[in-house]
């Protein structure tokens, strides 16, 4: 499903972000991608998302070559995966309900479904009694598990989690987990980025793939 041929990157000439990365990953598995700050696992999700472009080699999505979607497409593309960004990128003057719905409301959901799907995932990471609250008023790990939540609502088939929980105690980091495990076990594929190697044991079958300065280990 997501396959890496040579994939260079460079923000400054002759310095790799990554360098010649090559691997394959199947429809369904859960792939850790670790290795130390700077290792570049942020890098290789914005590339995978469509949020930087690749200096050399490919990468195909379901055998689409991601440097040759453009616009509109790419905008469909990006609407099949469910990203949690490092920094969470959440609309600080909107609630955590609107925050979640408007992942759905793009697909023209009825409200009555919309409203029964955010409350359930709110219930699943604790929140649910914090719907109507705006996300700038949260603490990091409330606006984490938002993050997650809203990448994961839309039952995407790729999933990309960017440390995604590096603001939580591991009651938190647990049920951030199960919803995981739980699109997992739907079929989606994830992909979750850390420097934390004890997260390793939260998942039973995975892959793990280590970067270090951009290299694959
Ligand atoms: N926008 C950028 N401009 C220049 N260098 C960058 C940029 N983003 C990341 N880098 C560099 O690329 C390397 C990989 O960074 P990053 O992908 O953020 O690693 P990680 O997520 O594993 O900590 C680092 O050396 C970082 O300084
Ligand atoms: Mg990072």
């Amino acid at each position: 499903m997501i396959n890496l041929f040579h994939v260079f990157k460079y923000y400054i000439p002759g310095v790799s972000a990554l360098a010649d990365l090559s691997f394959r990953i199947k429809k369904g598995e859960f792939c850790f991608i670790t290795g130390p700050s700077g290792a570049g696992k942020t890098t290789l999700f914005k590339l995978l998302f469509g949020a930087e472009s690749v200096s050399d080699g490919q990468i195909l999505v379901d055998g689409r070559n991601l440097s040759r979607i453009k616009g509109r497409h790419l905008a469909l593309f990006r609407r099949r995966i469910g990203i949690v960004f490092q920094d969470f990128k959440l609309i600080d003057n909107q609630t955590i309900f609107q925050n979640i719905a408007a992942a759905l409301e793009v697909k023209g959901e009825p409200y009555d479904i919309i409203k029964k799907k955010v409350s359930r995932a709110l219930f699943m990471v604790g929140l649910e009694k914090k719907a109507d609250k705006y996300t700038r008023t949260l603490s990091g790990g409330e606006q984490q598990r938002v993050a997650v939540v809203r990448a994961m609502i839309n039952d995407p088939a790729i999933i990309l989690a960017d440390e995604p929980t590096g603001n939580l105690d591991s009651q938190h980091t647990q049920k951030i987990f199960n919803l995981f495990k739980e699109i997992n076990l739907r079929g989606a594929t994830v992909m979750l980025a850390t420097h934390n190697t004890a997260l390793f044991n939260m998942v039973k079958h995975k892959r793990i793939i280590e970067l270090r300065d951009g290299i694959k280990q």
